[in-house]
């Protein structure tokens, strides 16, 4: 069973996250990978940046009325919840992510740190 650990969120526009009310998103390298991070509706939501349709900027799209992230270049949609596409069968990792002590924090595999999978 892989081990996970809490990793703070280091990005320039962070209080975004932090303080708005309004839908919010920004990229962020997170324990090496490059993360989609979300402000929706009051609540935080963490993916993979990268869709997986053919490498969109998951950060620079819009949310639709279903919660779904919309990417940008080919208009495919992923949960913000699940990471789960009705289109392609595809989807993207979703992380669990948390505010507090004014900075936004999100659960990753230890391993993949360690870049041994
Ligand atoms: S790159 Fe995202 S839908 Fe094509």
């Amino acid at each position: 069973m892989p081990d996970y650990e809490w990793y703070q969120v280091d990005a320039p526009n962070i209080a975004g996250l932090i303080q708005t009310e309004k839908t919010f998103s920004t990229q962020a390298k997170v324990n090496g990978r490059r993360l989609c991070l979300i402000r929706h509706q009051g609540k935080l939501y963490a993916m993979g940046d990268k869709c997986p349709h053919a490498g969109g900027p998951l950060h620079q799209g819009k949310i639709n009325e279903k919660n779904e992230v919309v990417c940008p270049w080919h208009r495919f949609p992923f949960s913000l919840e699940t990471g789960q596409s009705d289109s392609g069968g595809y989807f993207v990792e979703t992380y669990e992510v948390k505010c507090e002590n004014r900075a936004i924090w999100v659960k990753m595999s230890k391993k993949r740190f360690l870049g041994l999978f």
